[in-house]
């Protein structure tokens, strides 16, 4: 099946700001940073992702990570309501993008904070979502509601893992990658009646190896998780590795940086 996902390529991307522990100030390598999202971009090209493109505005230096635009199913699109002011001026771009494409734009009230696929997956009819840090459960209930899906919310428990698709990934509508560090044993016990889960060490979390895209078959990792990706071979899935060093430094990797339409 082909599927199409919206990138933004990172001309203005930087660390200016800390929204989360991993932000730290660490001086981003532009030429770099370029770099590794080119070899996103041309990974998912050539595994038959349609490529679609957003231009990144130059005061929103983390409108990179697309996946926090939205969570869009079919025609529709839940815009997200980005809890920290930093990041708000990202959503009439989005708005726009999303107008200009013909999709039925459905924004939130602002007591409903939602950020889009960093908090949400969809699963056959559930709405698998992480609320605690960015998205609340209010802006999660409303998103299912508007998408006519089932919600499954999962609590997020860690600082380091923020965003949903900083700690769980799913491979198969029947298996999921997570960590079991960024979630309460009764979550993880919720979400395990949905689906057979793998978990990852601290170490290959820290490398964000649950921020990995699945496409067709394939997966594409942040580098250094070797050891997953052999497991994961395992399962049938074929991987491919790319460093992300310079979107790390600010909390993001590869599924961070792509919102699947
Ligand atoms: N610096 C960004 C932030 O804190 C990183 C976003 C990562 N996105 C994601 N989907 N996890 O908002």
């Amino acid at each position: 099946m082909t599927r199409s996902t919206l990138l933004c390529p990172p001309i203005f991307y930087d660390i200016v700001y800390s929204i989360n522990p991993w932000m730290q100030g660490a001086k981003v390598d532009k030429a770099l940073a370029m770099q590794q999202w080119f070899q996103l971009k041309n990974i998912l090209s050539h595994i038959g992702v349609n490529i679609k493109l957003i231009d990144q505005s130059p005061d929103l230096p983390d409108m990179t990570f697309t996946a926090n635009a939205g969570t869009v199913r079919d025609n529709a699109v839940v815009l997200s309501n980005f809890k920290h002011p930093v990041r708000q001026g990202e959503t009439e771009h989005f708005r726009e993008w999303f107008r200009k494409e013909g999709y039925n734009i459905h924004p939130l009230p602002p007591n409903a904070i939602f950020e889009g696929t960093g908090d949400t997956v969809i699963c056959d009819d559930l709405l698998i979502g992480g609320y605690g840090f960015r998205s609340n459960l209010t802006g999660l209930r409303m998103a299912a509601e508007i998408l006519d899906l089932e919600l499954l919310p999962l609590k997020l428990t860690n600082p380091n893992f923020y965003h949903l698709d900083t700690c769980f990934a799913l491979l198969r509508p029947d298996l999921g990658l997570y960590y079991p560090g960024a979630f309460s044993a009764y979550t993880i016990s919720k979400l395990k009646k949905h689906m057979e889960l793998i978990p990852v060490s601290e170490s290959s979390a820290n490398k964000f190896v649950c921020n990995s895209i699945v496409h067709n078959g394939v997966i594409i990792m942040p580098a250094g998780n070797e050891e997953v990706a052999d497991k994961l071979e395992g399962y049938g899935f074929s991987a491919r590795l790319i460093n992300t060093s310079e979107f790390l430094k600010s909390g993001g990797s590869l599924k961070c940086m792509s919102l699947w339409i």
